[in-house]
């Protein structure tokens, strides 16, 4: 075998066997193959896609191409559940979906990402409760599951190491937006991580990396296709990521919600997706039906298990549990600065990515990745798509640094809404689910 021949293969359109597939991923980490012939490669893919299987055997090839957890021998007899987001704008889903999957009895342990470019990660909302860390020894990791049921780690060098350079040679060579190649990327980091079962949250909109219903469709089948021809089992919900999700866009304000959440006290729109996702867990991991599930996960929240959850979650990362009681005390902005409405009308669109990229540019998310971030920062939407409004009411709110930084955010953020004299409707949550390729 070489790689020229692999590359032809592909280029001439045929399908490549699972031998060709591990070959290439092991000479893509141990350095055989250097980066123009891998690049070359990835462009081939790109137009000539992959079948199912080819994309299961990459995937497979490239969760193996390092460090694989294997979480039974703690968790004995246990269905691992995993959940991940294809990223967005306001998406601090994972932080009320784990304690609450984990109150009703599901154990998770769940490797996070960071924000990069307008979409936050899990890790750097957790930062901003002082003390929390996310990097943790295996033996902790461990530990954690195994007596509180909740851990969130930061993800490790060593978990498929081969989708870092194939990601970063996507990244500057026009391929990052092919849907094996996304699917593979993100469902090998799943493998690697010991899930047997897997509820993935694709984002759709302007806010998300799939702006089509049609292509997070494509996504989600593709990544369930995967999961049955790799032996787990997934459930694929595509979801809203045209407006930010919930009101909160930044760390610390976004930890804010998720708690108040956690407490039923949630936006409506962030609330209903955390109850959803959250029950699709408890349903894949042998649930008897969705109702049931909702009910249990009701419960939790109703009675304080899940906040309580959250809260030892904190304490045992080493964050301050007092935080979590009294989530005001979380790192505040010193500037917060209304955004008024322009015109009277109806709010027909407020585009997701030009509200977390102000974020970002008021030092609440990063560009590089050796940025630094400043937890306090952000923005609280007032109104929301289909809600009515004068001009001067206040359509959101941005908390800033500086005086300099809030001026002109306010400008970006009146720009990001769109306000029509017609009436607006709001925008459904959740927009299909997919359980089966088809
Ligand atoms: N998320 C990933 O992990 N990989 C991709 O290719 C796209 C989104």
């Amino acid at each position: 075998m070489n790689p020229v021949d692999i590359i032809i293969k592909k280029r001439d359109g045929g399908e490549l066997t699972r031998e060709e597939l591990a070959y290439f991923v092991r000479g893509v980490v141990d350095g055989a193959i250097p980066d123009y012939q891998i690049a070359a490669w990835l462009m081939a893919v790109y137009f000539r896609g992959m079948t199912d299987q080819e994309t299961t055997d990459l995937t497979l090839a490239m969760a193996a191409s390092g460090e694989q957890l294997d979480l039974h021998d703690v968790l004995p007899g246990a269905i691992i559940v995993d959940k991940h987001s294809s990223g967005g704008v306001g998406d601090k889903t994972t932080l009320a979906v784990g304690p609450i999957a984990a109150a009703c009895g599901l154990p998770v342990g769940k490797m996070s990402g960071r924000g990069l470019s307008f979409s936050g990660g899990t890790i750097d909302k957790l930062e901003s409760i002082h003390g929390w860390r996310g990097e943790l020894s295996e033996a902790h990791f461990r530990r954690q599951l195994q007596e509180i049921g909740l851990v969130i780690a930061a993800q490790t060098a060593n978990l498929a190491p081969a989708d870092k350079i194939l990601y970063a040679l996507r990244d500057v060579t026009g391929t990052v937006p092919s849907l094996p190649l996304i699917a593979a990327s993100i469902m090998s980091k799943k493998l690697a991580a010991g899930a047997d079962a897997i509820v993935l949250d694709v984002k759709c909109g302007r806010g998300a990396f799939m702006e089509t219903l049609d292509d997070a469709r494509a996504l989600a089948r593709q990544m369930v296709a995967i999961g049955r021809l790799a032996g787990r089992k997934v459930t694929a919900l595509i979801t809203q990521m045209e407006q930010p999700l919930g009101l909160a866009v930044g760390n610390a304000l976004e930890v804010q919600e998720a708690i108040a959440t956690l407490h039923g006290r949630g936006p409506a729109d962030f609330q209903e997706l955390v109850e959803t996702v959250a029950s699709e867990m408890l349903l894949i991991a042998g649930g008897d039906n969705l109702a049931a599930a909702r009910t249990q996960v009701s419960e939790v929240i109703a009675d304080g298990r899940a906040f309580a959850k959250f809260r030892d979650f904190v304490a045992a990362q080493g964050g301050d549990p007092v935080l979590v009681e009294h989530p005001d005390r979380l790192p505040a902005a010193p500037i917060q600065r209304p955004v008024p409405a322009s015109k009277d009308g109806y709010i027909h669109a407020i585009d997701a990515r030009e509200v977390g990229l102000t974020v970002v540019d008021l030092g609440g998310g990063r560009l590089k990745k050796s940025d630094a971030i400043d937890p306090s920062v952000g923005v609280m939407l007032a109104l929301k798509v289909g809600a009515a409004v004068k001009a001067g009411e206040i359509l959101c709110t941005v908390h800033a640094a500086s005086e300099a930084a809030a001026t002109q955010a306010v400008a970006r953020l009146q720009a990001a809404y769109t306000i029509d004299p017609a009436p607006a409707r709001p925008l459904p949550i959740l927009l299909d689910r997919i359980v089966e390729a088809s």
